[in-house]
């Protein structure tokens, strides 16, 4: 067999048993390359006489086309199948499912805050911010909270700083009934405010803990009583629970800053395991309240003589859960996106 025909051979066996385009492209270069095999042949050409340069000229243009054609015939499979097999890893199945998508849930509190701020607004309240961290002054003094009140102890307050100034020491606020002071030295009466926010006391069960909030209301003319008190207070929680036959209970209490106070209740009972609110003959507390001690009204600047005032505070999470039925105050706070999935609210229901 030639040099030539052997050339023939192996390379249409090579090119035969290549099985991807990249080895196609480095055989080719073996094989017609600078120094390729059939490129040494082409070569010995120069040697020969010039009747054997055409026969043998011949014979090497028939094998290179040979050669030639196998390799196109092997690049338009290769290539073919490798488009194949990119087409199958890139396979989009359009029919499957899309994947399901977090589209986060309002906290029961937002909802529950918007709620109260809805019904108190239509009464012609209007809404007033006070600082989280207090003095002692503004937490107790000027509510008329005595100095022996265990509420002053290290034990139920949390003190920011150990150092007094003038207003005494400062401290996380333990109720929102310092903004009543607030507001009071700010506006002139008739005053009519409310105010939710966050207060914070050193417990931690269940049912309480570190940080909560509170909605506080306030409302100071020449002839406000216990009559609007109990009006305001009745009204906000039919409108809340959405119960009409809502019962409320005013049951005597006792607050420094009140005088007389309250305890607010509502009827409930339990049926089948669940609670249900207007019905039954239980009472649940929501609320403190009361006619606003002279003294109060005194720290706020306004002339006892002249003005009275009403005041009430509830427990925005207690109203939260009694409305919605959250079971453990904790998780309120504690950020579990498994908890916001189960009790939030969708963005769309409003
Ligand atoms: N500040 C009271 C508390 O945290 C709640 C309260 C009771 C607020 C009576 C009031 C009120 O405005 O009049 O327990």
């Amino acid at each position: 067999m030639s040099e030539l025909q052997n050339l023939e051979a192996s390379s249409l066996t090579e090119i035969g048993d290549c099985d991807d385009l990249e080895k196609l492209e480095r055989l080719r270069t073996v094989v017609f390359g600078k120094n390729g095999r059939f490129t040494k042949i082409v070569k010995k050409l120069c040697d020969l006489s010039e009747e054997q340069k055409s026969k043998f000229g011949s014979e090497i243009n028939s094998v290179k086309k040979v050669i030639e054609n196998k390799f196109s015939e092997k690049f338009v499979k290769l290539e073919a199948y490798e488009l194949n097999k990119k087409l199958e890893a890139e396979f989009v199945d359009i029919t499957m499912p899309a994947l399901p998508e977090l589209s986060g849930k309002i906290h029961p509190l937002t909802k529950v805050e918007e709620e109260v701020m809805d019904i108190f607004s239509s009464y012609g309240f209007t809404f007033a911010d006070g600082p989280d961290i207090e003095s002692e002054y503004f937490n107790f003094t000027a509510l008329n909270v005595p100095d022996h009140h265990p509420a002053r102890t290290m034990h139920d307050t949390f003190y920011v700083h150990k150092l007094a100034d003038a207003e005494g020491r400062k401290l996380l606020r333990t109720h929102t009934s310092p903004v009543e002071i607030h507001t009071m030295l700010a506006n002139k009466p008739p005053i009519r405010f409310f105010s939710i926010g966050r207060v914070y006391r050193s417990d931690y069960d269940v049912t309480h803990t570190p940080m909560f909030s509170q909605i506080e209301g306030i409302m100071i003319d020449e002839n406000v009583g216990f009559a609007d008190l109990k009006w305001v207070i009745s009204d906000f929680l039919k409108k809340f629970f959405q119960l009409k036959d809502l019962q409320i209970r005013f049951r005597p209490s006792f607050f420094p800053f009140t005088e007389p106070s309250a305890e607010v209740d509502i009827n409930y009972e339990i049926k089948g395991g669940k609670i249900f609110f207007g019905a039954g003959d239980k009472w649940m507390e929501v609320a403190g309240c009361g006619v606003l001690h002279p003294n109060v009204l005194k720290s706020g600047k306004v002339d006892s003589e002249k003005y009275r005032g009403i005041a009430f505070g509830f427990g925005l999470e207690r109203l939260a859960s009694l409305k919605y039925g959250i079971p453990d105050l904790r998780g309120y706070f504690e950020s579990d996106i498994r908890w916001r999935e189960t009790f939030g609210f969708s963005h769309f229901v409003r």
